[in-house]
C-alpha cells in the first residue's frame, strides 16, 4: 500500500442505495462515492440513515435496491466475510467485544471467518499472536493483553475493537462513531491513529457526531439527511452549506 491521498481513485460507491424498514426509507436511493486512499467522514443528524448505510455496504443488510462497488468490483448483497475479504473491515456503533475473553483473545477471535475456530480448538499460531501484540501495541493497549475485556474502559473497548479489525488488514476502514463515549484524551489517540494508518494508504470511512473531530481529521464529507446525501465536499466546504445547516438546526 501506498499513501494515496492526493489521488483521485474510486474507492467504496454507491448508486442508488435503498433499504426500508416497514415506512421508513433508511437509506434512500443514495448514491454516494469516496476516494481511495482518503480520510471520508459521512455525517448527519441521528436516524438520517448512517448506521444502515453501513449495514448495507458491508453485507450485515441486504439493501432493497441499488448497487454497492469497491474499487471497480460490484459487492452487492455479498456475505460480510466476502466484504471484508474484498478489503473492507468495520467497527460498531455498539462497541462489539467478549466480555469474559482477555484482550489478546479479542483481537485473536476478531480475524476472519476460521479463526473463532483455531481459538476454540486452542491452536493459535505464533504468528497469529505476534500480529495481535503489534495490534495491540500499535493502539495502546498492550500492557492489557491478559486482561478481561469487560474490565477496560470504553475508550479502550473501541481500541480494542480496532485492533480487532486491523488483524484483518484491511485497505479500507469504516468506523461508525469512534469517538462516540470515549474520554477526550483517547479521542485524540484514536485521532492519531486514524492519521497513521490512513499515511501508511489505508482508506477511511467514519461516521461521527464529534464535529471538532470531523472537521480536523477528515478530507473528504458527505452528509446524509433522511437517508440520502445532501452535502458533500472538504470539511469546509461542508460547515457552512445552508443545506447542512438546515438538516442538522432545522433553521
Ligand atoms: N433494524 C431496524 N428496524 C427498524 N428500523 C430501523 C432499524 N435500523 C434502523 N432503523 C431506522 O432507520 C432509520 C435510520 O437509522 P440509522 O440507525 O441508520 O441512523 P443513524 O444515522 O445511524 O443514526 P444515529 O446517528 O443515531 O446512529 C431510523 O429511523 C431508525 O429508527
Ligand atoms: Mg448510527
Amino acid at each position: 500500500m501506498t499513501g494515496t491521498r492526493t489521488s483521485t481513485e474510486v474507492g467504496l460507491s454507491t448508486d442508488g442505495l435503498t433499504k426500508s424498514f416497514g415506512g421508513v426509507r433508511a437509506v434512500d436511493a443514495a448514491s454516494v462515492t469516496f476516494q481511495h486512499g482518503r480520510i471520508n467522514a459521512l455525517i448527519g443528524p441521528n436516524g438520517s440513515g448512517k448506521t444502515t448505510f453501513f449495514n448495507c455496504v458491508t453485507g450485515m443488510i441486504r439493501p432493497d435496491s441499488g448497487t454497492v462497488d469497491y474499487r471497480g468490483t460490484a459487492i452487492t448483497g455479498r456475505a460480510p466475510h466476502r466484504i471484508a475479504a474484498a478489503g473492507i473491515g468495520r467497527s460498531f456503533q455498539l462497541c462489539r467485544t467478549f466480555g469474559r475473553l482477555t484482550v489478546l483473545e479479542n483481537v485473536l477471535v476478531a480475524q476472519r471467518d476460521r479463526s473463532f475456530a483455531r481459538l476454540l480448538r486452542g491452536s493459535r499460531s505464533a504468528e497469529d499472536v505476534d500480529r495481535a501484540r503489534g495490534w495491540l501495541h500499535r493502539v495502546g493497549i498492550d500492557h492489557l493483553e491478559h486482561a478481561e475485556a469487560r474490565d477496560l474502559s470504553y475508550g479502550q473497548q473501541k481500541l480494542l475493537e480496532l485492533a480487532g479489525v486491523l488483524m484483518a488488514e484491511p485497505e479500507t476502514i469504516m468506523l461508525d462513531e469512534p469517538a462516540g463515549g470515549v474520554n477526550p484524551a483517547l479521542i485524540d489517540r484514536i485521532a492519531d491513529l486514524v492519521r497513521g494508518l490512513n499515511a501508511e494508504g489505508r482508506t477511511f470511512v467514519i461516521v461521527e457526531h464529534n464535529m471538532e473531530l470531523v472537521m480536523s481529521l477528515s478530507d473528504h464529507v458527505v452528509v446524509f439527511d433522511r437517508g440520502r446525501p445532501i452535502a458533500d465536499g472538504p470539511p469546509d466546504d461542508v460547515r457552512t452549506d445552508p443545506a447542512v445547516l438546515e438538516a442538522y438546526l432545522g433553521v
